[in-house]
């Protein structure tokens, strides 16, 4: 693997499709390695521009405009962070050897898709997973729910960070479940995947990475990261989670698998429900996942330095160092421009360290920023992280 110098005609170009908090941390670790980073998102000023050689505001969901700047650019390596891309667009770039994407213009297009990850993983894989059942319709979904039993979940298939989702007791739930489905979709087409509810003791992300040494692909797992969920959002994570050695050797082969069908080299985010030695599998970004923004405090290699290294073809040391822990900060108001008072007294907690992502525009539960935190265990870390993160103050302008 070669590098070149950035801003000359032997640059490494990486192009980020989704320049958010964690695509920012991903472009760091990139400029780190001497890469040239373009940061593309559909609104201005969007963290990884920040911090980016060069940026462009355009709609991702418009193939034409997307091919466009792509041809433009003429990136070596195309890195999405997000799902709501036109994922036609990869794959044919991908296909014509003009770019690698990243991990596989397949994976992205299986994973934007709740239906399309799930049948690979269920169907395909045999892995165990919550009874399913999709639904385009209001009359599909009391059928669904009535099959896969209540309580039950339902999401739109193309949704992230709990959008559209419901949390349904019963029958009689099940009509503002598929209204409200239908209101927040992110892309049209109204079909939602319904789940009966796993009761799980705890879940994790199992951040899985493949990547190459002495030219052959491998496949290393980062200690489990547990955390807690708020509407499909989540509040804070905490590294490592405790887990029975039965219980982690299920969730390793579930990652393995899955990672593998996807293939291609990178960070994925594999979520997991975790009950006694019973493991199932939910799903998984084929990329940096929020909740591994506590390895910025506890391992040699952040995920975001971990997906760099991988993506350029280089080595990879997925060690821990130490227990640690992050919580969100929340805009907690709508507002442009946001203040932030309190970072002091948040830095004096022991071992707090914080990310102010600079998003443009703070609305109430946008995550603006993350308090991080270490101790001699998990508890001990979970509660500094809270700690510094409840003296963030967010002020409006
Ligand atoms: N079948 C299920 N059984 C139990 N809990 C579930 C189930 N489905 C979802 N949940 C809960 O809801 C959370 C969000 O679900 P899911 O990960 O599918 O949505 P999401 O919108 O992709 O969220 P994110 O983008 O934050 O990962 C899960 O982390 C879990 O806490
Ligand atoms: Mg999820």
């Amino acid at each position: 693997m070669k590098i070149g110098t950035p801003l000359t005609d032997h640059a490494t170009r990486v192009m980020l499709l989704g320049s958010g908090e964690l695509g920012k941390e991903v472009a760091i670790e990139l400029q780190r390695l001497g890469a040239e980073v373009i940061a593309v998102d559909r609104y201005a000023n969007a963290p990884a521009m920040q911090v980016a050689h060069r940026s462009h505001v355009i709609p991702m969901t418009d193939a034409q405009v997307l091919n466009g700047v792509i041809l433009a650019e003429a990136p070596h390596i195309i890195v999405p962070e997000i799902e709501a891309i036109a994922t036609d667009v990869l794959a044919g770039i991908e296909e014509a050897g003009f770019a690698r994407v990243i991990p596989t213009a397949r994976a992205t297009q299986l994973t934007m898709n709740r239906e399309g990850i799930r049948r690979l993983a269920a169907e395909e894989l045999g892995l165990p997973t919550s009874p399913y059942a999709f639904a385009a319709s209001a009359e599909e979904l009391a059928a669904g729910a009535q099959a896969v039993g209540f309580p039950c979940f339902v999401k739109p298939v193309m949704s992230s960070s709990g959008k559209g989702q419901s949390y349904v007791e019963g029958p009689e739930g099940v009509a503002d479940a598929w209204a409200y489905a239908e209101a927040s979709g992110r892309v049209a087409g109204g079909v939602v995947i319904v789940e009966g509810r796993i009761d799980f003791d705890y879940e994790i992300t199992l951040l899985t990475v493949r990547s190459l040494r002495d030219g052959a692909v491998r496949t290393d797992f980062c200690a489990p990261i547990g955390h807690r969920q708020q509407k499909g959002d989540y509040l804070e994570s905490w590294q490592p989670q405790a887990m029975s050695e039965t219980a982690l050797k299920a969730a390793q082969a579930i990652a393995a698998r899955v990672t593998e069908a996807l293939g291609g080299l990178g960070v994925f985010g594999v979520e997991l429900f975790v009950k006694g030695d019973d493991v199932w599998f939910s799903e998984v970004s084929p990329r940096p996942h929020d909740t591994g923004l506590v390895t910025l405090a506890t391992q040699t290699m952040s995920e975001f330095a971990l997906h760099a290294r991988a993506i350029l073809g280089l080595p990879v040391d997925v060690s821990l160092r130490e227990p640690g822990a992050s919580a969100v900060i929340y805009g907690g108001m709508e507002a442009e421009g946001v203040v932030f008072e309190g970072v002091a007294e948040a830095l004096s907690v022991p071992t707090a360290d914080l990310r102010l992502f600079g998003k443009p525009e703070a609305f109430e539960r946008r995550r603006m920023g993350v308090a991080l935190a270490r101790g001699a265990d998990t508890d001990e870390a979970r509660a500094r992280a809270s700690e510094a993160a409840g003296k963030v103050r967010v002020i409006a302008p």
